[in-house]
């Protein structure tokens, strides 16, 4: 059976006391959902150490949402795998499409963030997803299954097995429109299928997430999809009650 994940990404949002109010929060109302879902915060970095205090003792694991392709050294402003991990974070979000657009992230870059996550024990949640232009030429599936060869496919067997992957159409992120329940399957079955063609059968235990504009009101018919497992949370994970409320929809 596929873990379940509920992913809330902050991106730059909450100071470091609503950071932690926000977490206090969800752990509050964790126990009115299934224990079957786990759930994952991933706050700015300025609140990582105090979010993962507020959440010990619970089971609601914290992530980072981007790390450093180096290891250490003078690269001013950068935030390495190995300091996150020492905070206690289990998760690092890579190559999340704002990164991507905003930043220049390259496979060649996420090759090496993967490969420092893994070094420091943090399973990465590897974003994948089309833009708008590239879905209307219909270009969507060979965007995503290039996003994954590049990096995904230079994984060992036992790297694989601790990575989630998350699947964001790019024209549904904070926008409000969200992939039908159908658009999101047909493209979750085919990553799988691609995933299939390099891992085999492992490729049947790698959770794989929505995101996009996913709310407390279509959750439940998106992750009533087999191959939806979950999903990656921005706006409505800002929301103690919404961010729940997703969790029930499983
Ligand atoms: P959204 O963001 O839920 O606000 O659309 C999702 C994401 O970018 O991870």
């Amino acid at each position: 059976m596929r873990k379940k994940i509920v992913a809330g990404n902050w991106k730059m949002n909450t100071l470091p006391a609503e950071g932690v109010a926000l977490a206090k929060g969800v752990a509050a109302g964790k126990g009115e959902v299934c224990d079957c879902v786990n759930f994952i915060v991933c706050p700015p970095f300025t609140h990582l150490h105090s979010v993962v205090e507020t959440l010990k003792g619970t089971n609601i694991a914290v992530g980072a949402q981007d790390c450093a392709t180096e290891v250490k050294g003078a690269y001013t402003g950068e935030v390495s795998a190995q300091m996150i991990a020492a905070l206690g974070c289990k998760y690092v979000i890579l190559g999340h499409s704002e990164r991507r657009q905003y930043y220049g992230e390259t496979s060649e870059t996420l090759n090496k963030k993967m490969a420092r996550a893994y070094e420091n024990g943090l399973t990465p949640i590897y974003c994948v997803g089309e833009n708008l232009e590239e879905r209307e030429a219909g270009r969507h599936f060979e965007v995503c299954k290039q996003q994954i060869e590049e990096v995904v496919f230079n994984l060992s067997e036992e790297q694989f097995e601790n990575l989630v992957i998350a699947y964001e159409p790019v024209w549904a992120i904070g926008t409000g429109k969200t992939a039908t329940a159908e658009q999101a399957e047909e493209i979750h079955a085919y990553i799988r299928e691609v995933l299939r063609s390099k891992f085999g059968a492992k490729a049947e235990e790698c959770s794989i997430l929505y995101g996009g504009s996913c709310k407390p009101s279509n959750a439940a018919e998106i992750f009533s999809k087999a191959n939806v497992d979950g999903g990656l949370i921005g706006g409505a994970a800002l929301k103690a009650e919404d961010f729940l409320a997703i969790g029930k929809a499983f």
